[in-house]
């Protein structure tokens, strides 16, 4: 058992030591993650690091002791908001991630309709299948029920079960711009136009997309309607630490109006310490994160960001025809973006990503159906080959053996995939998470 340190350890040694379990990391610099990690290129990465250090012991949670983090933070809304077409009364701030982005969403619109939609005595939120599980973390903590709506062969939102599934206790409808599994972008403009008309809110989650999409448009890509101009979206969130390339813990939540926003703040006004006003999840806000989102998004602008998009395709393309072009494999559906999911119907795809992992590439595992999932940044054009290289070695090798039993973690994947109990599945990663998170 590790006891409380007596003496302090000298900085060098701890350095050393650090950098020594650093090097056991999965190599994301090495292209090697398909997920987790959005880099782009040297210099940017450094000037992150830079404005964040730059910031590092200030606070947000109390912009007025930091004029400096108010204007990053401000400007860094304005700037996402007119990315998304947003308008003069477009109002949000920072978060800390997509996942926080995504909870004041949910409690924005759960208190609104309190003020709004009276009768909505049991709130109730629609989602297609594929939005992201924030959605759902959200409904959770905030008594929002989860309504599922499923999704057609395009892997998009089916918006005749949208509109089915509205009643008196609805008050927010959700899609993706993309959704994570597939990379694809719901039916937003039909979707916003049911919340419309029976007046309730919608959220487009772009957390993934929000700073990928405009500038494929920008570039002759055909990217559907999704931002805050289409009629009845009330609210989006876009993630600088994805797409954006930003620090780790900078996102963005922009509402419609700063009416909407105003439900999204938390006040305690009857606490000793003084009134409590914070504005998002967070008490204490890092200074750090936001300062460096907007030094990011200045130093790219436009031109940088239609350059990265441009080189991510460019590598997604040669990556998802380097896939089609393997029997055994098939990309599922048709990505908008650099994001896409591949399955097999004739060799086991969990042991395809172990035997993958095994050659030191980590890439994540889907479910319902299984299949395997790649984030692509312009850092994955040098690694895309011997990607491709090991995977047609790899996919050969386990179709001699057919779409056998697999073993090892491959197996577990596959069991609590099809576990029909979905409890019992969660029992098992309950489980799992507790002994992961002890020091052995
Ligand atoms: C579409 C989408 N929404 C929300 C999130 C949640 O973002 P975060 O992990 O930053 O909380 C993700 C993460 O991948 C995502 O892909």
């Amino acid at each position: 058992m590790i006891k409380f340190p007596e003496q302090g350890m000298a900085s060098g040694e701890l350095l050393r030591q650090m950098g020594d379990l650093e090097r056991q990391d999965a190599d994301w610099k090495g292209g090697k993650t398909w997920a987790l990690v959005y880099y782009a290129e040297d210099e940017l990465y450094r000037l992150a690091k830079e404005a964040y250090g730059m910031f590092f012991s200030e606070n947000a949670l109390n912009p007025m002791a930091f004029p400096s983090l108010k204007k990053f933070e401000n400007e860094v809304i304005a700037m996402t908001a007119d990315l998304f077409r947003g308008g003069p009364e477009a109002a949000g701030n920072m978060t800390s991630g997509g996942t926080e982005s995504i909870l004041l969403a949910v409690k924005a619109s759960r208190d609104w309709a309190r003020e709004k939609r009276p009768e909505a005595k049991e709130p109730e939120m629609i989602l297609p299948i594929t939005a992201h599980p924030a959605f759902e973390k959200a409904g959770h903590y905030f008594g929002v029920k989860p309504i599922h709506i499923p999704v057609g062969p395009d892997f998009r939102a089916e918006v005749d079960q949208v509109r089915r599934a509205v009643n008196k206790n609805t008050v927010l409808i959700a899609g993706s711009a993309v959704c994570y599994p597939y990379g694809v972008i719901d039916p937003i403009t039909e979707m916003a136009a049911i919340a419309k008309e029976n007046g309730i809110c919608f959220h487009t989650d772009a957390c993934l997309g929000g700073f990928m999409l405009p500038f494929l448009k920008k570039l002759g890509y055909p990217i559907r309607d999704f931002d805050l101009s289409v009629p009845g979206v009330t609210s989006i969130s876009a993630d600088v630490h994805k797409y954006g390339y930003g620090p780790k813990g900078s996102s963005t939540i922009i509402y419609k109006n700063s009416e909407l926003r105003k439900h999204q703040f938390y006040i305690y006004a009857d606490w000793p310490g003084g009134i409590y006003a914070s504005p998002t999840m967070l008490g204490t806000r890092p200074g750090g994160a936001i300062a460096s989102a907007w030094a990011v998004l200045k130093h790219l602008g436009e031109n940088g960001y239609l350059r990265l998009a441009e080189e991510a395709m460019k590598v997604s393309r040669t990556l998802m025809d380097g896939i089609a072009a393997i029997p055994a494999l098939r990309v599922m559906g048709k990505p908008e973006m650099p994001v896409f999911a591949f399955d097999s119907d004739t060799v086991n795809i969990f042991e395809l990503g172990e035997v993958m992992g095994g050659k030191g590439w980590f890439l994540d595992r889907q479910q319902l159906p299984p299949a395997l999932h790649l984030i692509v940044t312009p850092n994955h054009s040098r690694i895309a080959e011997p990607f491709l290289q090991d995977l047609r070695q790899a996919t050969a090798e386990l179709a001699k053996k057919g779409k056998s039993d697999a073993s090892g973690m491959a197996a577990i994947y596959g069991m609590i995939g099809t576990l029909p109990d979905r409890n019992a599945a969660r029992r098992i990663v309950v489980d799992f998470l507790d002994d992961l998170f002890k020091e052995k």
